[in-house]
């Protein structure tokens, strides 16, 4: 049932948006945006409804039950916005397929906000998030001595052919179906940020009927003063046990005996889920081994690596690597982007197209002194300007270009702060080492760097030598293409959106790789394409000039005298393509 719950729909529809359909009781009483965002959803049945007198839990529950009732579907999941369930270690869908029962229960538990998130921040994985047993202030029934960090099971997962009824409260069921001894793990969302809290807890306050109030029904609700929920909130904004859960993945968690509902099996419970959380434990070795993470990649819903980029560039040394980059904007969200080594800016304005395409509120840096290195060629103050004259007034109002060595600008950001990093500066071992080790205090635990040029062996060039010893250290993925590009989880909680990359091995990885490729490999083909036809009558005003014919001939000199593959041959052919620029576009 939907009741003013714009804040959080956007969650609970992108964590169930792999059933085939999400059939909502909407309260016309709502007045926030909570209709619109439904209607945008596209497995979304919207049936509108209205309960007069406020919320009353017998109302409430027998629309529930009339719906589940007419709902014709294998299994039906009873929940309310606010809660997200899963089942331990699979995929529910193989699940609910070996259930032989009518019921499924849920081991809920309270779930706060960390300090360092916003709430209902639109970049981080919804379930499994953080997850914190809590006086189980939301059961049906109050008990003053209830044990902390305690957690409370609901049987939320009915097969609707059985024509299973709910009792008030829905957390038990008329009758006695049978319960599968599996138990869903599931999460309450409470929100830990006291304005947001308030405001809606006190709304939910205001709307209790008095049959609620006369028959004790959803004290939860009725009994709550401002200074409970604040005092609640303080308590979760700081708690290390959620630094702790920080790592809950799908967890097979062993079901109470059926009936239950004592708080000494449901300690026992959490304690054995704890054990289960932790990184070492068989269980989550076995879940990563298995790739049952409910993170698989799905392109479809990323159309943004389909983007064109709109930046021109004269070298394209990057440029396949920007399907990815739009990718990883769109899965990571990004706080904070930032950039070593921008030059004409391919990749950066890569990211900031996506960023501005995707309407995220990322922020962006890119540095550089646009001077250039040994590697990249010295160049001058052309390449700045040109890069501002498209970056700043398509993206000027987030992001950023700094003008300065990586060394100076990195005291000017805050530590684990930046989730995505691109080191894409001078490419010797001990400049990448440097700029890596740097920088790596300044990144956020959920973040990423990327390391450009890792498949480049020629010259001094040492990216590679720095990425064989980072893939020993940190949860990776290699692209070989475009002279490779790496990508490291570099922070203490790699995000749980990547596992499908990083613990992609073989044919998988092999698949992603040439995916990614064949991505890039078509903005490469349609940029020599598009230069082509442009350059047909540049060349000719090129070849009109008098400085043409002076301009070919050190060209054939440079490739007659020096040898293929050597640093002075490229050095000439640089400091030629600088003297008159246009002739690079010939090649
Ligand atoms: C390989 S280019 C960057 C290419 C760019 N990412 C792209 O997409 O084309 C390297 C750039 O790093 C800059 N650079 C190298 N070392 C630097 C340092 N220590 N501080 C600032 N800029 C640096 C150079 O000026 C050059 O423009």
């Amino acid at each position: 049932m939907v009741y003013n719950e714009a804040l959080i729909l956007p969650y609970f529809l992108r964590h169930y948006r792999y059933l085939d359909g999400i059939h909502v009781l909407y309260e016309t009483d709502s007045t926030d945006d909570s209709l619109n965002i439904l209607m945008q959803a596209p497995n979304v049945v919207i049936e509108k409804c209205h309960i007069e007198g406020g919320l009353d839990d017998i109302e409430k529950i027998k629309l529930f039950n009339e719906t589940v009732q007419r709902i014709k579907a294998d299994w039906v999941y009873v929940v309310d916005p606010d809660e997200f369930v899963f089942p331990p270690y699979e995929s529910p869908h193989d699940f609910l397929r070996r259930q032989t029962f009518d019921v499924v229960r849920s081991g809920m538990y309270q779930v706060y906000r960390h300090r360092d998130d916003r709430d209902l921040d639109p970049s981080l994985a919804p379930i499994p998030q953080r997850t914190h047993g809590d006086p189980d202030l939301h059961s049906t029934y109050e008990q003053a001595d209830r044990a902390s960090n305690s957690l409370y099971v609901k049987p939320n997962i009915v097969r609707p052919s059985k024509r299973i009824s709910f009792l008030p409260g829905h957390h038990q069921i008329e009758g006695d179906p049978k319960a599968s001894p599996e138990l869903y793990v599931g999460a309450h969302w409470q929100m830990a940020d006291p304005s947001i809290a308030i405001a809606r807890r006190m709304e939910r306050k205001a709307r209790v009927s008095e049959r609620n109030r006369a028959n004790k029904m959803g004290w939860q609700h009725y009994d709550i003063s401002i200074e409970m929920i604040r005092e609640e909130c303080a308590r979760h904004l700081d708690d290390p046990n959620i630094d702790a859960l920080c790592s809950f993945r799908e967890l097979a968690v062993q079901a109470l005996p059926s009936g239950a509902r004592s708080d000494k099996p449901l300690r026992k419970s959490i304690a054995r889920l704890k054990e289960q959380t932790s990184p070492e434990s068989a269980i989550t070795g076995r879940a990563y081994r298995d790739g049952n993470n409910m993170y698989k990649f799905d392109p479809l819903e990323h159309p943004i690596c389909l983007s064109s980029p709109r930046r021109s560039v004269p070298f394209l040394s990057w440029r396949q690597h920007v399907p990815f980059a739009m990718l990883l904007v769109d899965i990571l969200r990004p706080r904070s982007l930032v950039e070593l080594g921008v030059h004409y800016g391919d990749s950066y304005c890569a990211f900031c197209q996506a960023v501005a395409e995707l309407r995220l509120g990322t922020l962006c840096y890119g540095v550089d002194t646009w001077k250039g290195d040994p590697h990249a060629s010295f160049y001058g103050s052309e390449v700045l300007a040109d890069l501002a004259a498209h970056h700043d007034p398509l993206y000027g109002g987030f992001s950023h270009l700094i003008q300065s060595t990586f060394d100076e600008a990195v005291q000017h950001f805050p530590d684990g702060a930046i989730d995505i990093l691109h080191i894409d500066g001078y490419h010797t071992y001990e400049a990448v080492k440097h700029d890596f080790e740097t920088w790596l205090p300044k990144v956020s635990p959920r973040g990423v760097i990327l390391l450009h040029d890792i498949n480049e062996k020629q010259q001094d060039f040492g990216a590679w030598k720095v990425w064989d010893e980072l893939k020993l250290r940190y949860p990776h993925f290699e692209f070989l293409h475009c002279h490779g590009l790496g990508i490291v989880a570099a922070g203490e909680r790699p995000p749980e959106e990547l596992s499908w990359l990083f613990e992609a091995r073989d044919e998988k990885a092999a698949a992603i790789r040439n995916f990614f490729f064949c991505l890039g490999d078509r903005l490469t083909l349609s940029a020599k394409q598009e230069a082509a036809t442009a350059g047909g009558s540049e060349r000719e005003t090129i070849r009109s000039r008098a400085t043409w014919p002076v301009a070919k001939k050190f060209r054939v000199l440079i490739d007659a005298m020096l040898p293929l593959g050597t640093r002075r041959r490229a050095y000439a052919r640089r400091a030629l393509t600088r003297l008159k620029r246009p002739l690079a576009s010939l090649r």
